[in-house]
């Protein structure tokens, strides 16, 4: 493909889409398909639809990230990739939108469900495990959102401040890890800005760090709607703008062009990226996706994620014994999040299906509205009573999908109340109650020492209610670790007090202390699992001395000293004890997903990175002196302890440096970046939220997705009006309503004179 011969026009219609989900053609040069992603595909018939919300075409419903990361196991990330890869290729699929590796930096974040974890290596690990499984297909992955977007609150407008070392070792270090080791095809720039620049204009980010530093060879996308200002974004290295906007940027770049800001070699810059990204692409369709086995994967994959965090010997249940089946998730599951990762599941197997199937007699009560709607004091009661009166007692609690979603942050961490009253009531009258939960992000459970048993499967995918069914009776062991932390009160998450922050500005003043990180007792540890063996360690094996920038070698006997064969998983975290600079107590820093046999012992070789010793200070530092490698199951439950020293290295000492917020961005004047909400008190903005609201035409929409799209309408900046609008509203006249709303008259008149002349000379 030869850019050099295309015209200026061709050149700059390359750097957008056609549509809202295909790449531009030129001679030469076909068009390609993305399609979100992740955890299953959601691809679109129509072609401009504006908030891309409507219905896909059926695929297999993974469980999302969160349930995923939770195996800690990168083969099974891998193989649930590979069939997403496989679906996506049967479907013409080029690029699946994902996976998502933002950190959960607070748990109330709406869009936990579609990332891993509030740990970077983890986050890191699962992406890069994931990219290779799709791209073993021919098919390219997407990591996203890059960078710092934690937060679904004001997440087109928000800049996101933090220090340097807080991004590197934070923010940064998963999308490092999964770039360097998994060559993803694309990234894709989000919404926010960060350190006061819009990522997708962050010549920073897209480029000295992500190509520069890390050899990124890919393409950069925007997220949809998220360009900015698209001259700065392609000094920037923002390759292609998605969804293509019909050309609303194009006059900006020959205007750019004409007067020197840009050259063709800028241009052709990115049009190179777009075009080995179509030449690597597959040009022939998959085979048919086998959905019977990826039904029996997204299954497997559910059942040893679930995570088993309380337990009195209740749980495997045994055969015969008289049930009651409790909560209106049983029959009306919750298996995944709303928003853009929405997948149309081919099949979807409640737990009351799978018990029936299986054969297990239950007694069926709803005890709440699944949709969260107002308690319901006789579906208490009718509850109450089917568990005096059984064996033993399940009850499946969780959130309903109003509560969390992508587009808008949750405004607690509680359960429906009258879900929590129905466990207390329920547990009380009959002790053996095993709690099942169906939530994208940790709950409070003021009643935690109720219930006999705790089973935290999260969202589980289309196969959820199989996969609770396989975990309850025992046919698959609950092998899932927490990935991030279950804090006692939203209050003691130290991001609490900043989080979301206002419209322009969210501060990271927390630092290094995000999750596990922070100091303080949680409810339920990041790392923590049970399963249904024991298991042991014994004295760690390890070299005494390791040379700065050397990775580190250890060795550790385990056993599985229970009476069934079962998996565990060895974390190692590493305690800095040079005291040269202030440092989390402990991080982790490697991990091994071990399978043992009942009775079987094994010695577990580990590398730990020469990077889990390294902390951010103008680059990476490996302090000097002696580090413990600390071995357990959990960031709160370390069973052996191992001393290493690093001879050469970092001989200073490194102090706490005051966090210096920026002066948020004021609200006037308004311009394109302003949204409709901040226009809300004035005539323009009235009018604007009116038309905007009637074109999302959002009612007929699932509950949750309603709320997202009427959030996005308050908060989406006024140049989205363009961008959305296929062609019929331009930044000119974005530009000039803002104008309008500034009681600008004299260049509003200036705007629409500039237009009568473009229009005039077009035709
Ligand atoms: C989301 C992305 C998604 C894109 C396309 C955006 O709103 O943030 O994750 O891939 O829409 O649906």
């Amino acid at each position: 493909m030869d850019l050099a011969a295309l015209t200026d026009d061709e050149l700059i219609s390359l750097l957008s889409g056609a549509d809202f989900w295909h790449t531009q053609s030129v001679p030469g040069l076909r068009s390609v398909l993305v399609s979100d992603g992740p955890h299953g595909l959601r691809v679109q018939d129509t072609a401009g639809e504006h908030l891309g919300i409507l219905d896909s075409a059926p695929a297999t419903c993974f469980p999302p990230a969160v349930t995923l990361a939770s195996s800690w196991d990168e083969e099974l990330l891998s193989e649930v990739g590979a069939a997403v890869g496989a679906e996506a290729l049967a479907a013409g699929v080029a690029v699946v939108l994902g996976p998502g590796l933002n950190i959960k930096r607070h748990p109330r974040c709406g869009r936990n469900f579609e990332y891993f974890s509030e740990d970077p290596l983890l986050a890191g690990r699962f992406a890069a495990a994931m990219v290779n499984g799709i791209q073993s297909t021919g098919v390219g992955a997407c990591l996203k959102h890059f960078a710092v977007n934690n937060q679904e609150s004001h997440r087109f407008v928000v800049d996101a401040v933090l220090d340097e070392r807080t991004l590197r070792e934070i923010y940064l270090a998963g999308f490092e890890y999964a770039v360097t080791h998994s060559a993803p095809r694309t990234v894709m720039a989000s919404y926010n800005l960060v350190n006061g620049t819009y990522a997708c204009d962050n010549h920073r980010l897209l480029t000295e760090i992500l190509r520069d530093e890390w050899g990124f060879d890919g393409l950069v996308m925007s997220d949809w709607g998220a360009t900015n200002d698209r001259v700065a974004g392609v000094l920037a290295g923002m390759d292609l703008e998605m969804p293509g906007s019909a050309g609303a940027f194009d006059p900006e770049l020959r205007a750019a062009l004409a007067d020197g800001r840009l050259t063709r070699q800028d241009l052709q810059r990115c049009a190179e990226r777009l075009v080995a990204l179509v030449e690597r692409s597959p040009a022939q369709l998959g085979p048919a996706a086998d959905f019977e086995a990826h039904d029996a994967l997204a299954r497997r994959a559910a059942a040893e994620s679930s995570v088993l965090l309380t337990n009195d010997g209740t749980l495997p249940l045994e055969p015969g014994m008289k049930l009651a089946l409790i909560g209106a998730f049983a029959e009306q599951p919750r298996f995944q999040g709303s928003g853009s990762s929405l997948v149309n599941a081919v099949k979807v197997t409640t737990l009351r299906d799978a018990l029936h199937e299986r054969g297990v007699e239950v007694t069926y009560a709803p005890g709440y509205n699944a949709d969260g709607s107002a308690p319901d004091p006789r579906l208490l009661a009718e509850a109450v009573t089917a568990a005096e009166d059984a064996d033993v007692v399940v009850v499946m609690a969780g959130l309903p999908g109003t509560y969390e979603s992508e587009g808008f942050d949750r405004d607690h961490l509680h359960l429906p109340a009258e879900q929590d009253t129905l466990i207390t009531a329920v547990s009380a009258v009959n002790p053996r109650t095993v709690v099942v939960l169906s939530n994208g992000s940790p709950v409070l459970m003021p009643w935690v020492d109720a219930p006999a048993a705790i089973l935290e499967p999260y969202l589980g995918g289309q196969a959820s209610g199989a996969a609770v069914a396989d975990v309850l009776f025992g046919d698959v062991e609950p092998g899932g670790r927490l990935a991030e932390t279950f804090p006692l009160e939203a209050s003691d998450v130290a991001s609490d007090a900043y989080f979301p922050g206002a419209p322009h500005q969210v501060e990271y003043r927390e630092g290094l202390a995000v999750g596990y990180r922070q100091e303080g007792a949680p409810l339920f540890a990041f790392g923590h699992g049970l399963g249904y063996s024991t298991f042991d360690v014994g004295a760690v094996a390890a070299e005494a001395e390791v040379a700065a920038g050397e990775d580190a070698q250890i060795v550790v006997p385990v056993s599985n000293t229970g009476t069934r064969d079962g998996s565990t998983v060895l974390q190692v975290y590493r305690h800095d004890r040079t005291g040269r600079v202030p440092r989390p107590r402990r991080e982790l820093v490697a991990f091994a997903k071990v399978r043992l046999a009942a009775g079987e012992s094994r010695d577990v070789s580990i590398t730990v990175p020469a990077r889990g010793f390294a902390f951010w200070h103008d680059g990476w530092q490996i302090p000097q002196g002696e580090h413990a490698l600390e071995i357990g199951w959990s960031s709160a439950d370390i069973r052996q302890t191992v001393a290493v020293t690093i001879p050469g290295g970092f001989t200073g000492t490194v102090t706490e440096r005051d966090f210096v917020a920026p002066t948020p961005r004021p609200v006037r004047p308004y311009s394109r970046v302003s949204t409709i909400g901040e226009l809300s008190g004035n005539p323009i903005g009235k009018i604007l939220r009116q038309i905007a609201l009637r074109v999302a035409n959002y009612r007929d929409s699932d509950p949750a997705t309603q709320v997202m799209i009427k959030r996005a309408v308050e908060e989406m900046p006024m140049r989205g009006m363009a961008l959305f609008s296929q062609g019929k509203v331009s930044l000119g006249m974005v530009d000039a309503l803002a104008d309008l709303a500034n009681r600008r008259p004299d260049r509003v008149v200036r705007s629409f004179a500039g237009w009568a002349t473009r229009l005039v000379a077009k035709s």
